[in-house]
Parts: C-alpha cells; structure tokens; sequence
C-alpha cells in the first residue's frame, strides 16, 4: 500500500451563527495518494469549500469549529500553530480560487507578487528569484513572461490571471494543490486550456490536485477518483470510471441523470425531487432520505455506515447488510 500524502480524517465544521449552530461539514474522511487527482462535487452548499478551506485552515474561528484530523505526510494540521501552519501554506499544500483578481494584490506587478511567495519560503538572490518567475510564468502558458513580469494585473485577461494564480501556486513546489472551481469565471475555451495546463503539471510534476468543480464533463476527463458530497457528507468515492459506469449511491445516480449525455440530449432530463435539508437543521439518519426513493425506516433512524470495498467507499444503508 502506497501512503497517502494528504489524509482527512472524521473532519466535521460547524459555524456557530445567530440563527443556531449549521454543520457544513458533517465527520468527513478521504485519502490523496502522490499524484492522485481527486474530484470533490455536490451541489452549491454541499460543504466543498469549507472542505478545502479547512484543509489549508483558511476558515476564521470562531465562527468555525473544525474538528477531526487532516494529515500532511505525519503532520495532522489542526494540532500545529498557525506560526508552522504559514510555513505549510503555499509551500507543501496550495489553494487557487475562482476569481484570480480578488487573490492577487492590484496595486503590485505581477512579477513583484510572485517574487514575494518566493521569499516567503526560500532565500535567493534578486536575479535568481526573478529568474524563476519567468521561467514559471513561461512554463504555465503565459507568453512574453518577461514582459508580463512587469505589469499589474488589471493589465492580464482573466485566463491570463488564472494562470499567474497557478504559477503562484507552483512556485513552491507544493505537494497537494486544491482547485476550487478555477475555470468557473472564464469562457469555455480558456476554461479547457487552464484543465490542460492542470493536467500537464500533475504528469509533469505529480502534484496530487483535488478539483472542487460542478461540472461533471471536466470531472470525467480529468480526475482519477470522485469524492460525491451531499448536505456536508461524502456519500460515495470511487474511481471516476466506477461513479460514471456503475454509480451505487441514489445521490451520485440522480447527479448523474441530471446532465445531458449523448443518450438523453433530446429528451426531457431528470431532476432529483426535494430540496437540500437546512444545514442549521440535518434530517435523522442519512442527509438524503428525503429525496430518496429507496427509503427505509432505517434511513430515517441512524446515519449510514461507510462501506468500504476497495478504493470504494459508499454511505448508504442499501449498501449494507442490514438492509435485507
Ligand atoms: N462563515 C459561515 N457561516 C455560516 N455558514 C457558512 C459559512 N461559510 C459557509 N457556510 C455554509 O456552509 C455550507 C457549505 O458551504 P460551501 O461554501 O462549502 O459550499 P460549496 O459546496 O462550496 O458550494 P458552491 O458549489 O456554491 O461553491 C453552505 O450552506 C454555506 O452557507
Ligand atoms: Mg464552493
């Protein structure tokens, strides 16, 4: 067995609001092998964010309780202190976000921004340091980087940005980069150059990447494994080809009827009935039973066990042996 580089284990956080006490995230584990890539999806305000936020512990607390361990080759971060915590931030686990012009500062050039994340984690010399900017910024697609050093960002399109955004990210050779929905802002064209520039980085490098999307198309060209997060849980992981061929959870099998395929363009498509329980109000038993057509009693009483086969991991009592 390989050991994960990134391990997440019972991981559950709360917001404690004016309106009561919400679980955004509801005791939560996956692993992340070198290289790995892993989809997290779920629909909007299933917990993938605050997933990805927890892990490079970028939530504010309170109002957030984070609790359960996520480890980083033997360092379970919640116990370190936030001095050591900025010494794993952008340099063995990095963050690229949506919008590119809301992380990068628009009143410093782009190569001054990016010089700094050098020197945040390394020492070089001016010349040394510059050097590797270019050579990054060339090496993430962006042509004349010498040029592009000098200007300020309200100068670059937002592919452009994005991609300084993942030169950002790359500069301190990272173990793990999570990608939040990096391609959401940008048209559809850059938005397939910015996923080959992601691909070519995991081949070239192997750096593992968890890919929060809700497009499900890029989920099955790019990933390796599917994380399938509803109301806070992960109620299914697999293989990508397992979650689009055999999909065993009711969640990920209404998800997947309700994308147009080559099959169901023409027809009507399907869309799971019911509504997302409150996260300030989590139903018994498993998140989803409302909507689920399969429901028991059981669903109603106690929350599902994850069943483990393989790299297969499901939350539904279907699943299980006591289903009968
Ligand atoms: N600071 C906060 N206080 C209270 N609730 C919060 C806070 N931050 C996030 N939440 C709630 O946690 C839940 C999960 O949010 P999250 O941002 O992780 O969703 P998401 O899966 O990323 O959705 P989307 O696809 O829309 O980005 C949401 O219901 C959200 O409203
Ligand atoms: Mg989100």
């Amino acid at each position: 067995m390989i050991k994960p580089i990134l391990t997440v284990e019972n991981l559950t956080v709360t917001f404690e609001t004016k309106y009561g006490k919400a679980v955004a995230v509801n005791d939560i584990s996956f692993t992340l092998k070198k290289g790995e890539k892993l989809g997290l999806v779920g629909e909007s305000g299933s917990g993938k964010s605050v997933t990805s936020k927890s892990i490079l512990r970028l939530l504010q607390s309170p109002p957030a309780k984070v609790e359960g361990k996520i480890i980083l080759g033997d360092t379970n971060l919640l116990d370190i202190s936030e001095k050591e915590m900025r010494s794993y931030r952008g340099n063995k686990v990095t963050m690229i976000f949506q919008e590119p012009m809301v992380s990068l500062n628009p009143l410093f050039t782009i190569g001054d921004q990016l010089s700094e994340v050098i020197n945040l984690h390394q020492k070089c010399s001016k010349k040394q340091c510059h050097q590797r900017v270019v050579d990054m910024l060339r090496t993430v697609g962006i042509p004349s980087p010498e040029t592009r050093f000098k200007q300020y960002p309200f100068e670059l399109s937002g592919g452009m940005r994005q991609r300084v955004m993942i030169a950002m990210a790359l500069l301190c050779n990272p173990e793990v980069l999570i990608a939040d929905e990096p391609t959401t802002a940008l048209d559809v064209t850059i938005q397939a150059q910015i996923m080959d520039l992601l691909r070519k980085l995991n081949s070239d490098f192997n750096v593992s990447i968890i890919l929060i999307t809700h497009d499900l198309g890029v989920v099955a060209e790019m990933v390796d494994t599917v994380a399938v997060m509803y109301a806070g849980s992960i109620v299914e992981k697999a293989s990508v080809r397992e979650i689009f061929c055999d999909p065993k959870h009711p969640y990920t099998q209404g998800l997947l009827k309700s994308i147009p395929t080559m099959k169901n363009v023409e027809g009507d498509l399907e869309t799971i009935e019911g509504n997302v329980p409150s996260i300030y109000k989590l139903p018994s038993g498993c998140a989803f039973n409302n909507r689920c057509k399969y429901k028991k009693s059981i669903c109603t009483q106690e929350i599902p066990p994850t069943t483990v086969n393989g790299e297969r991991w499901i939350k539904c009592w279907k699943c299980t042996d006591r289903w009968g």
